[in-house]
């Protein structure tokens, strides 16, 4: 049995950005809040969105001051101005910190409380002000999630939020908005969607709708992701690698993620390193812990990425996946912790509160291998030997 949960329109390809107004009419909107960060406005994209909103007759508000890693405090604001004004949604714009900011404010706008009281195991299904999703990355896929990740600051802690209050109701997937995106981001938001669709599949809680969707999501991220970040201006390439994240969202909102993520958010909080890029450090140790628990599955995931031959038997295509893991983190020039910048002894303090941390988010669960603490702690450790 699964349960699946979609957006109720998804508008998809070059230029959708002009159906908005179409979009907002038919979810009954009149007045929406643009949630977004001040990229978007000094990109220019906010004045296009608006000038497209004006040209239609629509009026609408602004938060512009959403923040990359968004955290408790960052969105106060944004729920303020829900309580205090009158709006019948939310577009949010941007990336995937500036989606996740939007679904809390819509959330947290109208039902209250602090991000604490909506935080994992708890599931939240009431209809929040709609969401019209305009992811600007390809990337977190949280325009067809029904989770956020916002950080308590207090604790350094990513609190997983879920429920289909924080599915959007509608998303425009046009991958124009990503042209402009530098090598670095993109290569970052593609591996997350790559991981995405990886940990969906191989996932506990994977079904038959999610398999499609990740496989389809792998076939389109894995012969594109290195062409993205070789040169952005390649139209073919971002094309699919907007549709392949957005399908890979898709995946694993109806199943899950895994091990990767569940043990990416804590560096990220921690060390406030991009989420793609803790997701790429981890990605090899992890897949190599997990390979023997779901070879099939593995082998599935290379053969659909690429990365193996059709031909290749399941043993063949499990190490060619993990040789071409090793191998695009260089050629994506994905930094280790220690060229990050990350010190190492600080590192080696937090090793168990980030297992800890690890654990409470329930993701390791799902994985085909489910690791003890002191296993997470050993390949958080290998992450400075490689
Ligand atoms: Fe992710």
């Amino acid at each position: 049995m699964s349960s699946i949960v979609l957006p109720r329109i998804i508008e998809i390809g070059g230029g959708t950005l002009s159906h908005l107004p179409s979009v907002l009419q038919n979810i009954g909107s009149k007045k929406p809040l643009i949630v977004t960060d001040h990229m978007m406005v000094k990109l220019g994209y906010l004045a296009t969105l608006q000038s497209i909103l004006r040209d239609a007759g629509i009026e609408n508000d602004v938060y512009a001051d959403t923040e990359p890693e968004p955290t408790a405090a960052s969105i106060q604001a944004g729920i303020k101005k829900v309580q205090n004004e009158q709006f019948d949604a939310v577009i949010a714009l941007g990336g995937g910190s500036s989606i996740d900011s939007a679904k809390a404010i819509a959330v947290i706008g109208k039902f209250g409380g602090t991000i604490n009281e909506y935080r994992f195991p708890r599931q939240f299904n009431e209809q929040g002000l709609p969401i019209v999703a305009i992811p600007t990355t390809a990337g977190t896929g949280s325009e067809c999630t029904r989770f956020t990740i916002i950080t308590d600051e207090k604790t350094d802690e990513k609190l997983l939020c879920m429920g289909t209050s924080f599915m959007p109701v509608a998303a425009i997937i046009d991958y124009g908005l990503t042209i402009s995106v530098p090598a670095r981001t993109t290569a970052d938001t593609g591996i997350d969607a790559m991981v995405h669709a990886i940990e969906a599949y191989v996932s506990r809680k994977a079904n038959p709708y999610s398999d499609s969707q990740a496989i389809a999501a792998m076939r389109l991220i894995g012969p594109n992701l290195r062409r993205v970040y070789h040169d952005g201006n390649n139209k073919t390439a971002r094309e699919s690698m907007m549709l392949g994240s957005t399908l890979a969202g898709i995946a694993f909102s109806n199943a899950s993620v895994a091990l990767v993520h569940g043990m990416s958010r804590p560096i990220g909080a921690f060390f406030h390193v991009p989420h793609g890029l803790s997701n790429a450090m981890l990605l090899p140790a992890v897949t190599r812990f997990s390979l023997d628990a779901a070879k099939e599955r593995y082998a599935d995931c290379a053969r659909a990425l690429t990365f193996a031959l059709p031909t290749d038997n399941d043993s063949v295509a499990g190490e060619k996946l993990l040789a071409t893991l090793v191998d695009l983190n260089k050629e994506l020039a994905v930094p280790t912790p220690q060229q990050f910048g990350i010190e190492k002894a600080r590192f080696f303090a937090v090793l168990d509160i980030m297992a800890q941390q690890a654990e409470a988010s329930g993701s390791p669960a799902n994985n085909p291998r489910v690791p003890t603490a002191a296993e997470m702690v050993t390949i958080y450790k290998q992450l400075w030997n490689e």
